[in-house]
């Protein structure tokens, strides 16, 4: 089932999200109901409060960036994160042209580091951790963000921010030209 993405503006995505337990009701189908609203809106990330439910979890496949990166690891970067806790982000920062389904046509260049090393569970609930560098680590990093109440958008600075603000208050207000559905917090009802 496809879900509604939450637009920027929307409380639950400036909120630090809990932990899962193991045994969550409908979380298999969560998951699966994420990776399909992902696919429908050709995102390549989605964390639990773009769709409102403020948990620690996420959602990766980065297949589709295979060939326009020329990075053909990305072809079978499809993973879920529950409960991720970041352990290290290190290296020089490297700037990468982010965006956001929950903040649509918006893209910056975001400065990040390019090494991460991460701790997290499986939708079977078993523990890994791994590192990750270039791409994937940037699309983790940027989902991880999303679990601690975190938009890219925040990490620009101050003039930046201030010049996207009627943007971003558009976004909210959903005047916006968007090919999914989504759910804005400053309209009660969408007249699509
Ligand atoms: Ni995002």
């Amino acid at each position: 089932m496809i879900l509604p993405i939450v637009a920027y503006g929307d409380p639950v995505l400036k909120r630090k999200c809990g932990p899962i337990e193991k045994g969550h009701t409908g979380l298999g189908q969560l998951i699966e109901n994420m990776y399909e609203t992902m696919y429908n809106a050709n995102g390549v990330g989605l964390a639990a409060p773009q769709i409102g439910e403020s948990i620690r979890l996420f959602i990766v496949d980065a297949s589709a960036l295979a060939d326009e990166e020329e990075n053909q690891e990305l072809l079978d970067f499809r993973k879920v994160f529950i409960n991720a806790e970041m352990l290290e982000e290190e290296g020089e920062d490297w700037k990468f042209n982010e965006g956001c389904l929950s903040i649509p046509e918006i893209r910056e260049e975001i400065d990040r580091n390019p090494f991460i090393r991460i701790k997290y569970y499986d939708k079977e609930f078993n523990l890994h951790e791994d590192r990750f560098s270039g791409i994937q680590a940037r699309i983790i990093q940027h989902e991880y963000d999303h679990i601690e109440g975190t938009l890219f958008v925040d990490h620009l600075n101050p003039l930046k921010r201030r010049l996207l603000k009627r943007k971003l208050t558009d976004i909210s207000k959903g005047k916006i030209e968007v090919d999914y559905k989504m759910k804005f917090p400053l309209v009660k009802k969408r007249t699509a």
